[in-house]
């Protein structure tokens, strides 16, 4: 089945324009029905406002606002949704709306139409009641706003069929969303800890913990969030965290009703009064207060199975944008002092402590947020990067993850096929710079290049698999992605997907094995292209240069793995470009960056003839010369050297290259200004 391509969107509101904004955005094409016309008027004229605000601020390019509306068509007839793949309602909370609006739409839309609901309190189970094709129903809960909050819970009913739940998962990669999967359960994962977490605060204010101030400024300091929970409830209207208070409260019970001093307020029809400044007075207890309450309720929805520990942690970091999710929190602080605030509030609200939580107490181990997930189906070991809000960067734990998770997957023997896949818009964005960063100030190089030998040591156990490996892009591999994807017998790209090598750009070169499996794959000219020049290319591209398999349409690289595993086409031992299908790129590179080329550019003495060569030369002149030599160097010895060897001996100068002044600069130079090499 292929992924979803025309979008229907109901209710031209808050949330669905937000969607339909969102999936215009991602090249799909939306339909947008209201009630009225004036109603889908104002919907598209929002879409249209928010898109010139993104020109203004630099995020979109001129002309692209009229492309996304183009995209859009609005009606008020349902007759006009008969040909989409996937419908998102977003119409009122309202139960018998819902159901009937579905009950209308499916006389029009094809039996296998997917019909998702945005609802955020009803069960998914319960919208789909009565309909000819309830398998077809499914739950996408998205957060306000939807076209900037990436986060979306995908939520399958009882009745979800897997093929809806497949395409709604499809749908969500193509819309650029960090899924995140809830069992359809009260809440689903965020709201259900989100809610009380607010309802908290009030609370803390009713018992005199501490004053407003003092609260609010203990909820931003613990979460690293720049709104705190008063002014959010300002923000979005106070009695709004009432109503989810009671929805929560009716089917799980008097723990999340709202408080009476909420009730107040909401009676009151006044905001919080948010003056006056924090002190320390009663801080220390609000805080043990929100850690033991956001803890308990995450381990309650992980021992009744509505979702996993990573994913209640993403949904908080994505979709709430807290700095850590509940199980971060707590290991933050250290599990002892989290577990015994937990216990406090059971016992407080008479609540049953979680298996999870009670087990702690013996085992003071911190809780195991796996940053590489790893999922067998079907034969066919599927392994997740799971850090989305560090681009799944590879750091000593997520090496240390995806170590663990692949050799599972390696030496089960019910494993026909692994498929190395990330979370969120990047695939693994590059290694983590931060810890770089912090070994040179430490004085500590050692440490950088024993954890470059570990990511070696796993980068060839990929490579030598008697299972046939493949990368799948869905986003970003930069750095150390590209080169674990490199390490893979396969490629293939999401078609929005972009690759490249930027090291020399910030004073350092692929130590990952890219200088060694870049020149066998694509040969030395592509090499010398991609690792001089810092390019990144998009996934056509890529193709072309012989770096990428296969090239999928959006949401559809999972199904292309799939079949290529299944049909036998990727064959363990693969991965040197067999399956490539190069063409002019690669032609183009090999021209410009042959040996004689190759010194002229490195001494800056190159005189270009057409673009290519002038943007190139321009290019690597910014670099830094160290690192251009070295990699130079390395790749120029890749072709005649087994892996094993090849990696070693770019191993052996990594200390070099790291302990130059212009690997500190560049390294510090991220996301800031642009570095200065000196070349030493
Ligand atoms: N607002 C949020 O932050 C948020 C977050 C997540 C989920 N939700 C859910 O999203 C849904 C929509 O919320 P909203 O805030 O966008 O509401 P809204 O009131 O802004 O928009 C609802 C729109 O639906 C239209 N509508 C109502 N009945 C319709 C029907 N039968 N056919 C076609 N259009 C119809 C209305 O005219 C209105 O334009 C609700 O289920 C809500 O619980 C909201």
């Amino acid at each position: 089945m292929a992924a979803p391509r025309k979008i229907g969107i109901i209710g031209a509101g808050t949330m669905g324009s937000g969607i339909a904004q969102k999936t215009a955005q991602s090249g799909l094409d939306v339909i947008l029905m209201d009630l009225e016309q004036a109603a889908v008027d104002r919907g598209l004229g929002g879409i249209e406002k928010m898109l010139n605000k993104g020109v203004e601020r630099g995020i979109f390019r001129p002309g692209q606002p009229e492309a996304i509306l183009g995209r859009i068509k609005g009606t008020t007839k349902h007759a006009d949704l008969k040909d989409c793949d996937l419908i998102v309602e977003a119409v009122f909370e309202d139960l018998e709306i819902k159901r009937n609006l579905f009950a209308a739409l499916e006389a029009h839309v094809r039996p296998d139409t997917v019909l998702a609901t945005n609802t955020s309190s009803f069960k998914v189970e319960k919208v789909a009641v009565g309909l000819a094709h309830p398998e077809r129903v499914i739950g996408l809960h998205y957060f306000f706003h939807p076209a900037q909050n990436r986060l979306l819970e995908v939520i399958p009913g009882p009745q979800t069929s897997p093929k809806t739940l497949e395409a709604a998962w499809a749908f969500c990669e193509a819309t650029g969303k960090t899924g995140i999967h809830s069992e359809d359960s009260p809440g689903f994962v965020v709201n259900r800890f989100f809610v009380p977490w607010v309802n908290e605060t009030v609370r803390l204010l009713e018992q005199g913990v501490a004053d407003l101030p003092t609260i609010e400024a203990t909820a931003k300091k613990l979460l690293g969030i720049g709104m705190g929970p008063f002014e959010l409830m300002n923000v979005t209207g106070v009695p709004i965290s009432q109503h989810a208070a009671s929805g929560l409260a009716s089917e799980l019970g008097p723990f999340y009703a709202p408080c009476d001093r909420l009730k107040e307020q909401v009676s009151s029809g006044k905001d919080w009064d948010l003056k006056g400044e924090a002190t320390e007075k009663g801080a220390a207890d609000v805080e043990k207060r929100y850690v033991g309450l956001v803890l308990m309720v995450a381990a309650a929805l992980v021992e009744e199975g509505v979702s996993s520990i990573e994913d209640i942690d993403i949904g908080a970091m994505v979709g709430l944008r807290w700095r850590r999710g509940p199980f971060a929190l707590a290991n933050s602080i250290g599990v002892e002092k989290a577990v015994a605030a937990a216990a406090e509030v059971a016992a407080m609200y008479n609540l049953p402590l979680p298996k999870m939580l009670a087990e702690k107490k013996e085992d003071l181990k911190p809780f195991n947020i796996r940053a590489a997930n790893l999922n067998i189906k079907d034969g066919i070991a599927t392994i997740t990067m799971n850090r989305p809000n560090a681009m799944n960067a590879l750091d000593p734990d997520t090496v240390a993850s995806l170590a663990e998770a692949f050799d599972t997957a390696a030496a089960d023997p019910a494993v026909t096929g692994i498929v190395l896949e990330g979370r969120g818009k990047a695939f693994v964005a590059g290694a983590d710079i931060k810890f770089f960063i912090n070994a040179i100030d430490a004085g500590d190089i050692p440490r950088i290049v024993d954890f470059t030998r570990t990511g070696h040591e796993l980068f060839l156990r990929i490579d030598q698999c008697t299972k046939p490996v493949v990368a799948r892009l869905n986003g970003m591999a930069l750095g150390g992605g590209a080169e674990l994807a490199l390490a893979c017998d396969a490629i293939v790209a999401d078609q929005g997907a972009v690759l490249g090598f930027p090291e020399t750009g910030i004073g350092i070169y692929p130590g990952l094995g890219g200088t060694q499996r870049l020149a066998k794959r694509c040969g030395l000219g592509v090499a010398r292209y991609l690792v001089f020049t810092g390019d990144i290319v998009p996934a056509a591209k890529a193709a072309s240069l012989g770096l990428v398999d296969r090239v999928a349409q959006s949401g559809e690289s999972g199904q292309v793995v799939q079949a290529l595993l299944k049909e036998g086409v990727v064959k363990a031992g693969t991965g040197a470009g067999e399956l490539a299908n190069a063409g002019e790129e690669k032609a183009a590179c090999e021209a410009l960056f042959s040996d004689q080329n190759v010194d002229k550019f490195l001494s800056g003495s190159f005189e270009a003839t057409d673009k290519f060569g002038e943007k190139a030369a321009k290019k690597i002149k910014s670099k830094a010369p160290i690192a251009l030599k070295l990699a130079n160097d390395l790749m120029n010895q890749a072709l005649a050297l087994p892996i094993e060897a090849g990696v070693e001996k770019e191993l052996a100068v990594l200390a070099d290259v790291f302990s130059t002044e212009d690997a500190r600069e560049g390294l510090g130079s991220v996301g800031k200004a642009r570095p200065q090499f000196k070349g030493k």
